[in-house]
């Protein structure tokens, strides 16, 4: 793939892409970084304007979109879950088609998929899913770039959900796997497995592509030479507080510990998309440590700390890989 092919596209879920183009776009981000570190300018969207809406809080998102923009010679504007007329008093179409007529790109973070699709056909720009409820596309790019540094091509590479795969990265971790011909798993008990159509559309790219989706709920043999074993948060942003108690009670047996990771073998890398419960120093990691005695959840904090977690270059490569989205579709 050459970068111009997806100019004009938008950027809301991997389903849209083929194999060629998510790996067009993470070779991009590859030379994107190299450039980067060598302090080669690459101002190819001189002059350009984008917006960034979160109706949910960020990091990683905001701070790559923003990083990305200006290396690119773009002007992002930033507008967040409060201090817009969003959703209050003017409706997403509306609010589409306004900046649409200022923005040469928009970045859209928040709830239903229904809404950045929505945006997407109102817009008359580029809009790119910056985290919906249901798909977190910029991730994968950035997850399936940083095992691509590991251990090379990424076809036949074993991936190990652990913990709530219903939820935005499990969906899109398996979406992702299926069409890069990956073996992908998700272990967690049986409620938390991915929308049944989901995974028959899953499946059916599997069998184009040579992946493998498959469930299981038992860790310490779904594991067994997985090339990457990868959590988050038991509780997603949007998700009322009451949930906690039955996902603590329901994963705590799929946390990634390093009984896990040693069942996997000493080729496994750990990874999480972040933010992560690892231990106590978060306002919520104590609040549940009050309320429930554990000191981390998803992750332990010696899995986290240690020399096989890549979650430090899997969060900056964010920021590689949201560029190469933004230049190539600009
Ligand atoms: N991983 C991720 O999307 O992080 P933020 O919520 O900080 O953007
Ligand atoms: N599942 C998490 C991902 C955060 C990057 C959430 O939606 O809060």
């Amino acid at each position: 793939m050459k970068a111009h092919d997806l100019k004009g596209k938008n950027f809301l879920k991997l389903l849209d892409f083929t194999p060629e183009e998510i790996q067009g776009l993470i070779d991009f981000a590859v030379d994107l970084k190299a450039m980067k570190k060598a302090g080669e300018a690459h101002r190819f969207c001189e002059g350009k304007n984008v917006a960034l809406l979160f109706e949910k809080d960020s990091t990683r998102t905001r701070c790559a979109f923003e990083v990305a923009a200006a290396d690119l010679g773009m002007h992002p504007v930033y507008l967040g879950p409060s201090g817009s007329q969003m959703g209050k008093k003017e409706s997403i179409e509306d609010t589409a088609r306004v900046l649409g007529r200022m923005f040469d790109g928009i970045e859209y973070r928040g709830f239903g998929q229904a809404i950045v699709e929505d945006l997407a056909a109102n817009a008359g720009v580029p809009v790119w899913n910056g985290l919906t409820n249901e798909f977190h596309p910029t991730q994968i790019l950035a997850d399936f770039m940083t095992m691509q540094e590991v251990a090379g091509p990424l076809k036949g590479q074993k991936l190990v959900y652990m913990g709530d795969a219903r939820f935005n990265m499990g969906n899109s971790l398996m979406v992702g796997a299926a069409k890069m011909g990956m073996h992908f798993i998700a272990c967690a008990p049986k409620q938390y497995w991915p929308a049944d159509d989901l995974v028959a559309t899953c499946r059916e790219i599997a069998a184009q592509t040579g992946a493998t989706i498959e469930f299981s709920d038992d860790p310490m043999t779904a594991v067994a030479g997985a090339n990457v074993i990868y959590t988050d948060v038991w509780v997603s942003m949007g998700e009322p507080d009451e949930v906690w108690q039955e996902r603590i009670e329901q994963l705590t047996p799929f946390r990634v510990t390093s009984e896990v990771m040693a069942a996997a073998g000493e080729q496994c890398r750990f990874m999480h998309c972040l933010p992560s419960f690892h231990d106590v120093q978060t306002t919520i990691g104590k609040e549940i440590y009050d309320r429930y005695g554990i000191d981390c959840m998803e992750v332990a904090d010696d899995v986290f700390e240690s020399p096989a977690s890549i979650v430090f270059d899997e969060a900056e490569n964010r920021m590689h890989t949201i560029k190469a989205v933004m230049a190539a579709t600009l």
